[in-house]
Formats: C-alpha cells, sequence, structure tokens
C-alpha cells in the first residue's frame, strides 16, 4: 500500500470517516466470502445468516463467548470513569473522549435520546444489525458471518470505496454480545478472527478495541442510547489528527441517522 498522496488527503479524510464507524459499510453477506461485491450489490440489500441461534456454543465456540464476556467487563469499567471530555455537542448529541492507556487510543462516547423503547432498539441493533445500512448513510452494508448462540454472534463491516486507488478499503471482523443489566442492554463487540472470514488483500483489516452499544430505558420512555467506541483503522501515523476529527463527526451522524430511524420501529419487526 503506498501512502495517498497529500493533496487527497482532505478530500479523503471525510471518507475515513466511515472507516471508524463499526456500523460501516459492508457487503452482501449472499454472494461471501470471496469476491465481495462493491457498496452497490450490498447497499439496499444485506442478508443474514442466522446460523442457529438457540444453539449452546460448542466447546470450540467458547473463546468468542469469552471476548464478549471480556469486552463488556472491560466496557463497563469505562463507562464508571469520570475523566470523560466532552469534545462535541450538537442538537441533543454529546461526544466524548477519554484516552485508552491500555490500548493507547481514545475512547468515543456519544450519547443521545432515542424516540423508541430499549427493547426496541435493542431488537434492531441485535437481531437487525445487518439493516442499518438502510437507515445509517455511515454504512454500507452489514454481515452476519455466524450467530453461535443466542447472545453472540461475528460479523463484518467492510469500509467503503475510499475513491482513491491509493488507499485500501478497510474491513472490521468482530464478535458480538449483548449483555442486559439493570434494565440496560449493552451489544458489546471487540475485534476477533474466525477461519470464515480471514482478511484478503484487497482490504486492510482495522481492529475494535472493546465498544459498546448502551441501550438505557427512561421514565418518560425515551431510551437513552450511549455508543462507545475504539477503533484502529490501522492508518499512518500522520493522518491520525485528522481521523480523530473525522470520527467525532461520524459519531454524531449515526448517532443523529439513530434518533430519526427509531420512531419508524414500532411498526417494523
Ligand atoms: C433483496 O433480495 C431479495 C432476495 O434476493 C429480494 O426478494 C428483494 O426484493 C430484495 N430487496 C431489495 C430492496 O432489493
Ligand atoms: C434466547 O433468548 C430468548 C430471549 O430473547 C430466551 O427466551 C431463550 O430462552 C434463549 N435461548 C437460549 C438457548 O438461551
Ligand atoms: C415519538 O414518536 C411517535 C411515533 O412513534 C410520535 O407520535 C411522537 O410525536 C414522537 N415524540 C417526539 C417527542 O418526537
Amino acid at each position: 500500500m503506498v501512502p495517498p498522496p497529500v493533496g487527497s488527503m482532505a478530500l479523503t479524510s471525510l471518507r475515513f470517516a466511515s472507516l471508524f464507524l463499526l456500523h460501516d459499510p459492508v457487503f452482501d453477506g449472499a454472494s461471501a466470502p470471496s469476491p465481495f461485491p462493491g457498496p452497490a450489490d450490498g447497499l439496499a440489500n444485506s442478508t443474514v445468516h442466522p446460523g442457529n441461534p438457540d444453539k449452546t456454543p460448542s466447546p470450540s465456540e467458547d473463546p468468542y463467548v469469552e471476548q464478549g464476556e471480556s469486552a463488556f467487563r472491560e466496557v463497563k469499567q469505562l463507562l464508571e470513569k469520570d475523566d470523560w471530555e466532552t469534545v462535541e455537542e450538537e442538537d441533543g448529541i454529546v461526544v466524548k473522549k477519554h484516552y485508552n492507556d491500555k490500548y493507547k487510543r481514545y475512547d468515543y462516547l456519544s450519547e443521545t435520546v432515542l424516540n423508541a423503547s430499549a427493547e426496541v432498539i435493542f431488537n434492531e441493533l441485535w437481531w437487525h444489525y445487518e439493516r442499518s445500512p438502510t437507515w445509517n448513510a455511515e454504512t454500507t452494508g452489514v454481515e452476519i458471518i455466524k450467530r453461535i448462540s443466542n447472545d453472540t454472534m461475528i460479523a463484518r463491516v467492510i469500509s467503503a470505496d475510499q475513491g482513491s486507488p491509493y488507499i485500501t478499503r478497510r474491513d472490521f471482523l468482530s464478535v458480538y454480545s449483548w449483555h442486559h443489566v439493570d434494565d440496560t442492554f449493552y451489544i458489546c463487540y471487540v475485534s476477533t478472527e474466525f477461519p470464515g472470514a480471514p482478511s484478503n488483500e484487497e482490504y486492510t483489516r482495522g481492529s475494535h478495541n472493546p465498544s459498546c452499544f448502551v441501550i438505557s430505558p427512561r421514565a418518560d420512555g425515551f431510551t437513552a442510547f450511549r455508543s462507545v467506541l475504539n477503533a484502529d483503522a490501522k492508518v499512518y501515523a500522520f493522518l491520525e489528527p485528522i481521523f480523530r476529527v473525522a470520527m467525532i463527526r461520524a459519531m454524531i451522524n449515526y448517532a443523529a441517522a439513530l434518533r430519526e430511524y427509531a420512531p419508524k420501529l414500532e411498526g417494523l419487526s
């Protein structure tokens, strides 16, 4: 991979915003694994591989369950920290950051309020995660690689074409798990490896350090939504400052898109 020419940096920086969003691009699972169809194929029509949600994980799948548990524990600790710093506040959406010593990167946290119940939001983000490209422009597709059990799955997101021949697309492969504690749903995710979804030369594989959607009911029937994200898009160090800015924008866009979509969910299944 050749470094991008400096002149193209500004043009591509916003595009890069989507790299950080886990809710990022992906492809139509129907024709997986390779070659991956472009964003146009995956755009309006992603496919789920439901696997067998009710089955208990086999011993060989336990490591995924453990990864999910461990990501959840880390995110819970992050949320309890009192040194989150507000970096952006816009139209009811707040973004904060916190430097993570373990990963030597910032954790980002967005917060907003959604007009739907916590159950409905959880249901959408867990059981219809592949549908996110239909409501969120930051995402061009999602593939559910495997539902390992009721509460653990492997999913892959692939970044959109960066519009430059010098920049490869990113993909992220993560294990997701949900946890229900004191009325709050946590859908946590962290990078993993899976035999059925190896990286390939077409994509640079980014990584997610423990990240999470946090969905809490409010007394007024609305839902407090938080997204914690710690992503490494494996970009050149000199581009990192640009990406940090782009990332904040992408988190705002995602929260705004979910907020707009939420009231429409009651009617969907
Ligand atoms: C998605 O694909 C299914 C089956 O291939 C098809 O029936 C459906 O019309 C497609 N939906 C869209 C929005 O393209
Ligand atoms: C799967 O989750 C549902 C609730 O969403 C629960 O009723 C069911 O018992 C769970 N199945 C297993 C095998 O854990
Ligand atoms: C919340 O959504 C419902 C539709 O489900 C709508 O009737 C209501 O006006 C919305 N409330 C607010 C405050 O936006």
